[in-house]
């Protein structure tokens, strides 16, 4: 049922990644639960609509769940956040830049700079990639970059206006920048294309990584004619 893909990282530590892929009605998501082997300590990455898998992904691993890291505020990407945190007496988190904006609020939520920290020996880098909102954050765990809708193996998340596809051109070129090719990406959707590709694959293959300018990065992302029924088209 569930993916799993164990990496050796630069820092030597190879976190076990569990891809769940989770349903409500019409909407599809990915969540993932992060495992440190060393500690079997593991965190939550945008947890949504099956509580029950994420509780089979942690009765498989025997882990224990240290934390809620959550990439933006969208429904889709916190709806178990809450729970899950009571459940487990544990933090979540999510960037200051984000709560800020969107109001997003519980009783165990902490707010986050881009200073990494560490659950049992796994270091967690936050980078801030806005665009799609203000403060959409990425997480890298070694050579694993979670993406919640900033950046899909096929495209990127949408953008409100120019202003916000200026950001997120921005926050790409970030990514392009500081990641090695051999990260794996996990994004909160897709569109076909399994979790877990290559930087180097989407270097090739995702149109939204070619542009060499916002301007025309901004035109495309903005471009009409977009049927926005299939934006949402996940699977
Ligand atoms: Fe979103």
């Amino acid at each position: 049922m569930n993916q799993h893909y164990v990496d050796v990282g630069h820092n030597g530590i190879m976190p076990q990644v569990v891809v769940l892929k989770v349903c409500h009605e019409l909407m599809k998501n990915y969540s993932y639960l992060v495992v440190d082997p060393s500690s079997r300590q593991a965190v939550i990455v945008d947890p949504a609509w099956q509580m029950e898998k994420i509780e089979q992904a942690l009765m498989y691993t025997q882990a224990s769940l240290s934390g809620v890291l959550i990439t933006h505020s969208h429904p889709d990407h916190v709806h178990l956040a809450e729970p899950i945190a009571d459940e487990y007496d544990c933090p979540i988190w999510m960037s200051k830049e984000e709560i800020a904006d969107s109001g997003f609020n519980a009783r165990q939520l902490v707010g986050i700079d881009t200073t990494p920290w560490a659950v049992g020996q796994m270091l967690i880098e936050p980078i801030l990639t806005p665009g799609h909102t203000p403060g959409c954050t990425c997480y890298l765990m070694a050579d694993n970059l979670f993406t919640g809708d900033v950046l899909f193996a096929e495209g990127c998340g949408i953008c409100p206006d120019v202003e916000a596809a200026h950001a997120m051109f921005a926050s790409l070129q970030v990514l392009k920048n500081r990641l090695r090719p051999e990260t794996r990406i996990f994004p909160g959707h897709s569109y076909g294309t399994p979790p877990g590709q290559r930087l180097a694959q989407l270097l090739k293959e995702n149109v939204y990584l070619q542009f060499a300018d916002k301007h025309s990065f901004a035109a495309f992302r903005l471009r009409s004619g977009q049927n926005v029924a299939k934006m949402f088209d996940f699977v």
